[in-house]
């Protein structure tokens, strides 16, 4: 229900003595448009038309953002009256000049409402765009009409297509603004604004009458090469390819039609799952930044880093924390170790100076930020050290002794480890309540998971302060709890056994990863082995060995190259061939004869499987494993799962993570599937007492995230 109250102080007009009636939106934190926000807009455009001694109407927000967008929470629930294209047409059809003037964000719907007003400002540090995309929307409130028609058919697009944002300077390129503000403060140059259009007796000028299209032969080019392109890159998704229709729509069709076909493309995209798994996404991101520490503690202030070892994590690491601007001393075991690691970093650097996206200048002064040094004494006053040697507890033990031995009071230690118990390294140190895990994800410097492992004696303070470091090296934290393989690699462990079990039992590595990237994911798992090198998890298997349940399945393929030394990429060949450093593999036929072999071994008779198959298992393992790990409170809610795979295992984005698509194809559908493979492999195939116990409630995961 609407309390109308309150809804004249979302939006609030106030009529000036030189006739300008400012209409200022204040629905924090981003004033998006939900149904109180489009009632008060209308509101005050009929007073505006009604109104005599109104001259000229200024729209602006209060705040930190014009317009953020449409209220992403409404979609999916019953649409409330007005609706947001209705709102837009009304401003555009207001009689008198209707200016909006932007600061902060003016998105999606928000920068809608915008180009439905008749002249356009925007101060310096706005972020103009339509990023609907993003959603697995498109722009539904005339945006696919009117840009176009005021910015030309190809720079609509791709805004469209991309979702990018552009500053005010490049939105006045575009035409998307008639100027920029001059002194930045939105209202006093609206107002001035406003002033001079009334002065010149400026007439109504509706973007629906605009020319943008009238260059039709190049207009239509434009749409046809966006199809193209959006048809091979994009291919997976639903909404990019609406999009062109639409703007298509916007050169073959009047106006009002042209908005017509726009409402079908967007109610369609409004109801596809990709929609619910975007929008998802948008939320559990958000969501996963506010751990209960984030709350009960202040941070530690974090000004300078070090890093122990400079290999593969160590110089990403460190290139993370010099990319957020923060001073990093590394500390390696020799000289010649410490020169091998900063040079990691200067290649990180010289790559992206050879593509052009950094320059020298740049590099230097990330460099100058770096020192190196063979003894621990050098880190006496840094604030948090990043621990990143061998995966080795006593290694690591070793090293946190010295650090407890030099570090300042009230440092914080951290470790990278993939696997080792925290509790155990925070237990060898006098000061276990300064001990975290930090996990970063390969390559460090670019992939943007970070998992934030809580050991069970540290400060939530110490907790508070990853989260605010993650902020800086713009990452995206999620709270782990302490296990073998936290979150990501715990669950990683079982859907790789599960691919493992498919391919002894018939379906080729190939076929998998096919059918894994057919699903979304950018690679399958051989191919991930491959990249990450077959050693590491052979290494680990050999660890573990002696531990494992003999009675468990044990699928010995992966062992069989690795004894011949294939590796993967870096020695050429793994599951995949990759001749002269190729970085796309190809099928080899005698790993197909090893896996052959392996069968026979096993007595196993193989047998055929279908795509939907292998997904079906691949996603249960996933999924039941998930549950596992929120069910022992090792992941705080099922979306901390869900985040985890979005950023650091290349799930695709549009089904929003394992526990959302669980829920899109319904937990008692996982649940059946689990338990008929339980037939053939119990010991494998538990299911997790979490999902039994909201199967059994009819509840699924989503009524389990809703914490904060
Ligand atoms: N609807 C509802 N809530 C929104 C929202 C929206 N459009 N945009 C942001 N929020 C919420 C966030 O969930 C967050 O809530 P929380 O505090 O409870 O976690 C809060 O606002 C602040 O958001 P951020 O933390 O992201 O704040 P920032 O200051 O970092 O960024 C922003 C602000 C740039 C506006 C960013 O929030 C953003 O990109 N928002 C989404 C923009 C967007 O996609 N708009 C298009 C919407 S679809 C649409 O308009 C359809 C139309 O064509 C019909
Ligand atoms: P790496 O072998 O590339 O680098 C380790 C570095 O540590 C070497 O440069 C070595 O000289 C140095 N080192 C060893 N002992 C040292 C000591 N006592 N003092 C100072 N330096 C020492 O290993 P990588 O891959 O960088 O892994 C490091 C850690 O990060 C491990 O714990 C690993 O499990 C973890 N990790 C690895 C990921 C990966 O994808 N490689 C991903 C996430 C975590």
């Amino acid at each position: 229900m609407t309390n109308p109250e309150l809804a004249d102080d979302i939006v609030r007009s106030e009529l000036r003595d030189d006739g300008i009636l400012v209409v200022t939106l204040d629905n924090p934190p981003v004033n998006a448009l939900g149904v109180d926000v489009r009632r008060g807009l209308l509101a005050a455009i009929e007073k505006a038309d009604a109104e005599r001694a109104v001259t000229a109407v200024l729209i602006v927000g209060a705040g930190r953002n014009f317009i953020g967008g449409a209220d992403i929470r409404e979609f999916g629930k019953l649409p409330q009256p007005p609706s947001l294209p209705e709102v837009c047409n009304r401003i555009e059809a207001c009689t008198k000049p209707v200016v909006a003037a932007i600061h902060g964000a003016a998105l999606g719907g928000g920068l809608e409402v915008a180009l439905a007003a008749h002249y356009r400002l925007a101060v310096e540090g706005s972020k103009l765009g339509l990023p609907e995309v993003t959603l697995g929307l498109l722009p539904g409130a005339g945006g696919t009409q009117r840009t176009p028609r005021l910015i030309g058919a190809q720079a609509a697009l791709d805004l469209m297509l991309s979702g990018r944002h552009v500053g005010a300077k490049e939105a006045r390129t575009l035409g998307l603004v008639d100027r920029i503000g001059p002194t930045g403060d939105a209202l006093a140059d609206g107002l001035a604004y406003a002033q001079e259009l009334i002065a010149a007796r400026a007439p109504v000028r509706r973007t629906r009458d605009a020319a943008g299209l009238a260059e039709r032969k190049s207009s239509r080019a434009a749409i046809e090469a966006a199809r193209t392109e959006t048809s091979r890159k994009s291919r997976d998704l639903f909404s990019p390819l609406k999009i062109v229709d639409a703007v298509q729509a916007a050169l073959e069709q009047p106006f009002d039609d042209g908005l017509r076909h726009e409402r079908q493309l967007f109610l369609q995209c409004i109801d596809s799952p990709q929609r619910a798994g975007l929008i998802h996404a948008f939320f559990a991101e958000r969501e996963v930044q506010k751990a209960p520490e984030t709350r009960a503690a202040k941070p530690r202030p974090i000004a300078s880093v070090g890093v122990i070892g400079g290999g593969t994590m160590g110089a990403g690491i460190a290139v993370a924390a010099l990319d957020a601007g923060l001073p990093v001393t590394m500390v390696e075991r020799d000289e010649a170790s410490l020169a091998r690691g900063r040079a990691h970093i200067e290649k990180v650097y010289d790559g992206l100076v050879a593509k052009g996206r950094m320059s020298e200048p740049a590099k230097a002064a990330a460099m100058s930020r770096w020192t190196g040094s063979t003894s621990y004494d050098a880190l006496a006053s840094i604030d948090l050290v990043i621990e990143a040697v061998f995966e080795d507890l006593d290694v690591k033990k070793a090293v946190f002794a010295e650090l407890d031995r030099v570090c300042k009071p009230g440092a914080i230690l951290a470790t990278n480890t993939s696997y080792l118990d925290i509790d155990a390294i925070a237990a060898s140190v006098s000061r276990p309540a300064d001990v975290i895990g930090l996990h970063f994800f390969s390559p460090a410097n670019i992939m943007k998971l970070l998992e934030v492992v809580v050991p069970a004696q540290v400060g939530a303070d110490v907790v508070a302060s990853a989260f605010e470091l993650a902020k800086k090296l713009r990452k995206v934290p999620v709270r782990a709890g302490v296990c073998d393989g936290f979150i990501g690699n715990r669950v990683l462990a079982v859907y790789r056994a599960a691919a493992d079990h498919m391919m002894e039992d018939g379906a080729s590595p190939y076929q998998i990863d096919r059918a894994v990237r057919e699903f979304g994911f950018p690679m399958g798992p051989f191919q991930v082995a491959d990249l990450a090198g077959g050693d590491i998890g052979w290494a680990a298997r050999k660890r573990r060995a002696a531990a494992r349940d003999p009675e468990a399945r044990y699928v010995q393929i992966a062992d069989r190259l690795c004894e011949r030394g294939w590796f993967g990429q870096k020695t050429g060949r793994g599951f995949y061939l990759y001749p002269e450093g190729a970085r796309t593999g190809t099928p080899d036929p005698e790993v197909e004869a090893i896996v052959d072999a392996e069968r026979a071994r096993a007595g196993i008779t193989p047998r055929a499987f279908t795509d939907d198959e292998i997904i079906r298992r691949y996603m249960a393992a996933m999924i039941n494993e998930g549950a596992n790990v929120v069910h022992e409170g090792i992941a705080l809610r099922p979306l901390d799962v869900d985040v985890t795979f979005l950023y650091g295992y290349g799930f695709p984005r549009h089904r929003g993570g394992p526990m959302k698509y669980a829920d899109t194809v319904g937990l008692a559908n996982v649940l059946a599937d689990i338990r008929a493979f339980a037939k053939e492999d119990p010991r494998f195939w538990r299911p997790s007492p979490l999902i039994v116990e909201l199967v059994e409630r009819g509840a699924d995961f989503a009524s389990l995230n809703h914490t904060s």
